[in-house]
């Protein structure tokens, strides 16, 4: 009852680049770097050129609860505010929140098999697993799919990674490897039988 067809493109991002990707932390909740602030003033740029090129009017941004997202999603400027939403936080890593990937391998090697072994069902101790973040991010691709605007999401690497396979249907197993890189933007227009697909 959500899907209609009216063509309205959907732009996915991850937040600038924060603190902890400098460092290959995973997790967290600190700052953009001084680079992820550039790329958030870049954004607001861009959109506003998309927002001549596409004549639209109303949008709706989402964006999730951690500081990096809500810096970068903030910085948009085409007159409405972002919505925050806890279920586009990145995937929880647990007991392994803050360390980089070495230092789980060190610390954690149990942990870090399993992850290599299956991303897309391990979940992190007292976490999440990537299955885990489908099923918690469902709503809100209802909410995007119900949306007749343009639609700007701020979000994380995994949960960029659900989305975007969502909309391209790409494999489920593939989720967990996807190249989402940091300052990028990812465009999806839906089409007949398919998104089409500018970054
Ligand atoms: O490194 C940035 C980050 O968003 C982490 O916070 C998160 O744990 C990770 O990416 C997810 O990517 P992967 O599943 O490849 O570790």
């Amino acid at each position: 009852m959500n899907l209609h067809i009216i063509p309205r493109p959907i732009y996915l991002t991850r937040h600038g680049e924060s603190v902890y990707n400098t460092q290959d932390r995973v997790g967290g909740d600190c700052e953009l770097s001084k680079r992820g602030e550039l790329y958030a003033k870049k954004l607001k740029e861009f959109f506003k050129k998309e927002q001549e090129k596409e004549k639209f009017k109303d949008v709706k941004i989402f964006t999730s609860t951690l500081k990096r997202a809500m810096s970068t999603a903030n910085e948009i400027d085409l007159g409405v505010k972002p919505l925050y939403l806890k279920m586009l936080d990145e995937i929880n890593t647990g007991l392994c929140d803050g360390m980089t990937y070495e230092e789980i391998q060190e610390i954690y090697p149990f942990e870090y098999n399993e992850r290599s072994f299956d991303k897309l069902r391990y979940r992190y101790p007292r976490g999440e697993s990537y299955m885990d973040v489908i099923q918690r991010i469902e709503p809100i691709i209802f909410e995007i799919e119900r949306q007749r605007v343009p639609v700007i999401v701020v979000a994380h690497n995994a949960v960029v990674r659900c989305l975007y396979t969502y909309f391209t249907q790409y494999e489920i197993e593939n989720i967990p490897h996807l190249e989402v890189p940091l300052h990028n933007v990812i465009k999806l227009t839906p089409e007949t039988y398919h998104c089409s697909e500018i970054r």
